[in-house]
């Protein structure tokens, strides 16, 4: 009978312990709180950092840098996860390099929009495309429809022209404040050489004088690029008489230098870019020994070598789940699919009316039915969706924003994960919100054909359609997928079973297009999907076939597979922070060993730490029981037989 007891009394202490096991798990949460808070600043960190020219600005310091100020600023709007935007920052960093002798005039800025904390700037701008260039003069200040002047090109050479343009353009009352703003006032038929130099600073030695050509800006550009040598003044001559009378003319000598006794002397440069004239003139004064402003030294290096690219060895991790199952479905993914779009994407939008509010409606309709989120997740959308539907004419994306972060407080916790797993890249800039977007309405496109709740087989393809052009933060992404969609005929897929390979081989063409572009991450290659080595049977004919054209499918395998892969059951919840939001699943036990792969080292050590109490509990409790058992009753088997 004590032995029974005692054998009760450690079972109960296992089970106290599993508790306590329990609760330290439960600790967990503490953890992923401070993820969410993080995750809209520090995982995307923007294409820009501090390395490069081009100045980091975010809702913190927009107003301080851009409103009522005495120098220029030019501001690119952009998605991280925008290719468009990916490709052309390169181009954007040498631009701001090149012009960073322009910067106490015009400071050259960009605004990461997929930033969470920048939703405010980004729909206050009323930003429509990705990336987008607005200049904003010095005293500028936003007001009904006045958002600063959009740059229409992407071209270096041209952002330069029309910048050069806008700032020339300024009222020169407005820049009075600003001591290195140059005088863009043409200089005339009345204008001497000592008059010239009336009320200029001692310093200035010299004016250059600099014929522009009509529609030209190459003075204007000169002018910027010479701010920082105080001995120069720069002024621009596009009369031709004028011109004549100071010596330069408009074939050759287009380029003067005038001192204070009255003697010019003209220079005939080699090419008639402005970068070949501020050269002439720098030289010229190099060799006089006059020298730049010390700042201008100061502001060229300041590099630091911290690389901001790397991940550490939990991204590793990963990285390495994810390669070992190639085409796995993460559950992860998709609610980063839908934190972004709530969050982020349809919060920027100033006004959502009209198609757009529909497209909203259908898209919060259809995520209700094919919900991948835990029970409050359900809840969530559900009142979200009906929230909108209240709305005939428009809503604001700052109501929507309101509302979310209303209900997201009422139902919280709402995600079980803050990182994107599946759709990870191997560098800061790859990846992301695009590919956890395709999963998401892959995901709802299976959803719908194993769910009698419609049957509208355009349903989901109809609502990502509507997201896409309304909302998706990547504008030529947009453009592409309505020009496929029609191409593709679209509103004629006949049933869901249709819509999903519909998608599948949409898909697939976008994968084809984007092959070996800049954007495509070298760990993650663009091929056709599903590959051979994931679906063999997915093939026709043999493995010999090079060309994506020529692959001849088996619609049916794939069709089966992908069915297979988005299959609830099998969504993989490998790296979630909580699972316990969501709904349990025959694969639970196996993910959860998966998951300890994810926790810190602290929980891994606070895991074998009670593994290890849990063992000597188990030696004490037997030791005490069969010792005490063999002393009262001799016969071991006794004592198995009662167990
Ligand atoms: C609607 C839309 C249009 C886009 N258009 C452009 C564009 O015009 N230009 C541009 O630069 N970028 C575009 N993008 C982004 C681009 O398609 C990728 O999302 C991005 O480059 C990231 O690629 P990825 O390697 O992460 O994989 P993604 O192509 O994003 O794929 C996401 C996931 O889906 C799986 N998958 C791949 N192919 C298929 C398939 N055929 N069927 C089912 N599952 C598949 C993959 O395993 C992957 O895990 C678009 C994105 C979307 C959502
Ligand atoms: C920035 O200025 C705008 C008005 O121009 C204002 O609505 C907004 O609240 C300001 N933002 C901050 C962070 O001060
Ligand atoms: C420049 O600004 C001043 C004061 O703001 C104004 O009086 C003047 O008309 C403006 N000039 C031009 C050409 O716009
Ligand atoms: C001078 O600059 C300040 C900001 O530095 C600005 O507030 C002020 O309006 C400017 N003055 C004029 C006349 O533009
Ligand atoms: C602009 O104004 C600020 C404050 O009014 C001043 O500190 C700064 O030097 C000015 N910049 C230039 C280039 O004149
Ligand atoms: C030159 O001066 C005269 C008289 O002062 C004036 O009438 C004329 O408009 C001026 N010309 C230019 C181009 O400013
Ligand atoms: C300058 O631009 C205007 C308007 O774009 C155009 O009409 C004119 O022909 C151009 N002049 C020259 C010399 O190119």
């Amino acid at each position: 009978m004590i032995t029974q007891r005692r054998a009760q009394v450690a079972l109960l202490k296992v089970q106290l312990i599993l508790l306590i096991a329990n609760l330290a798990t439960a600790a967990v949460p503490g953890r992923y709180e401070a993820l969410m808070k993080q995750q809209s600043t520090d995982e995307d960190m923007g294409l820009y950092s501090v390395e490069d020219k081009v100045f980091i600005m975010t809702s913190a310091n927009f107003n301080e840098t851009v409103l009522e100020q005495n120098r220029s600023v030019l501001v690119e709007f952009y998605n991280t996860y925008c290719g468009h935007c990916r490709r052309f920052a390169p181009i954007y960093k040498a631009v701001a390099e090149q012009l960073l002798p322009w910067r106490d005039v015009v400071l050259i800025s960009a605004i990461d929009c997929a930033a969470e904390e920048n939703n405010g700037v980004c729909r206050m701008y009323e930003v429509m495309g990705y990336p987008t260039m607005r200049y904003m003069g010095p005293g500028f200040q936003p007001g009904v429809k006045q958002y600063g002047q959009n740059l229409q090109t992407q071209n270096p050479d041209e952002i330069r022209s029309q910048l050069a343009k806008f700032v020339a353009a300024e009222n020169q009352t407005a820049t009075t404040n600003n001591s290195f703003w140059p005088n863009f006032q043409q200089v005339t038929d009345n204008d001497s050489a000592s008059s010239l130099f009336e009320g200029l600073s001692s310093q200035r030695e010299y004016i250059a004088l600099v014929y522009e050509p009509e529609n030209s800006t190459v003075a204007i550009e000169t002018a910027l690029f010479l701010l920082h040598w105080p001995a120069v003044q720069v002024r621009i001559v596009h009369d031709a008489a004028t011109a004549e009378k100071f010596k330069i003319d408009t074939i050759q000598n287009k380029l003067a230098l005038i001192d204070r006794k009255g003697n010019a002397t003209p220079f005939a440069p080699s090419e008639e870019t402005s970068d070949s004239y501020s050269k002439t003139i720098e030289d010229f004064l190099r060799a006089h020994h006059f020298t730049p402003r010390p700042e201008l030294i100061e502001t060229a290096h300041s590099t630091s070598s911290e690389k901001l690219n790397e991940f550490g060895a939990e991204h590793k991790k990963i990285i390495d789940e994810v390669h070992r199952n190639k085409h796995f479905v993460y559950q992860a993914d998709l609610e980063q699919a839908i934190r972004t779009v709530l969050h982020n994407e349809v919060p920027k939008i100033n006004e959502i009316s009209g198609e757009r509010l529909l497209a909203l409606q259908r898209f919060l309709a259809v995520l209700q039915r094919y919900n991948p989120l835990g029970a409050n997740g359900q809840e969530l959308v559900a009142k979200l969706s009906s929230f909108v539907v209240q709305f005939n004419q428009q809503i604001t994306g700052k109501q929507f924003e309101q509302e979310l972060q209303r209900l997201e407080h009422q139902y919280s916790p709402i995600y079980s994960s803050t990182q994107f797993i599946g759709c990870a890249g191997s560098q800061q800039h790859y990846r992301g919100f695009s590919c956890s977007l395709w999963t998401l309405f892959h995901y709802m496109t299976v959803q719908a054909a194993q769910n009698d709740q419609s049957q509208d087989p355009l349903e989901v393809l109809q609502a990502m359609h509507g997201y896409i052009k309304g909302f998706f933060g990547c504008t030529d992404c947009a453009e592409h997928f309505q020009a496929m969609a029609s191409r593709r005929k679209i509103w004629s897929v006949p049933s869901k079973e249709e819509a999903i390979l519909w998608l599948w081989q949409a898909h697939n063409e976008v994968n084809q297009r984007l092959a070996g572009d800049s954007t495509e991450d070298p760990e993650f290659p663009k091929t056709q999907f599903p590959t051979r080595s994931s679906c063999a049977q997915c093939y026709r004919g043999p493995s010999s076939t090079t060309s994506h054209l020529d692959i001849s499918w088996n619609k049916d395998a794939v069709l089966g597979f992908l069915n297979n892969i988005y299959n609830p059951e099998f969504i993989s919840r490998y790296g979630l922070q909580r699972e316990e939001l969501l709904h349990a699943t025959a694969e639970k036990l196996r993910q959860k060993r998966q998951i300890a792969n994810v926790f810190s080292d602290i929980d891994m050590r606070m895991g074998m730490l009670l593994y290890g109490f849990c063992i000597v509990m188990m030696v004490i409790a037997f030791k005490l029981f069969a010792f005490k058992g063999y002393r009262k009753k001799p016969y071991g088997h006794d004592l198995l037989g009662k167990v």
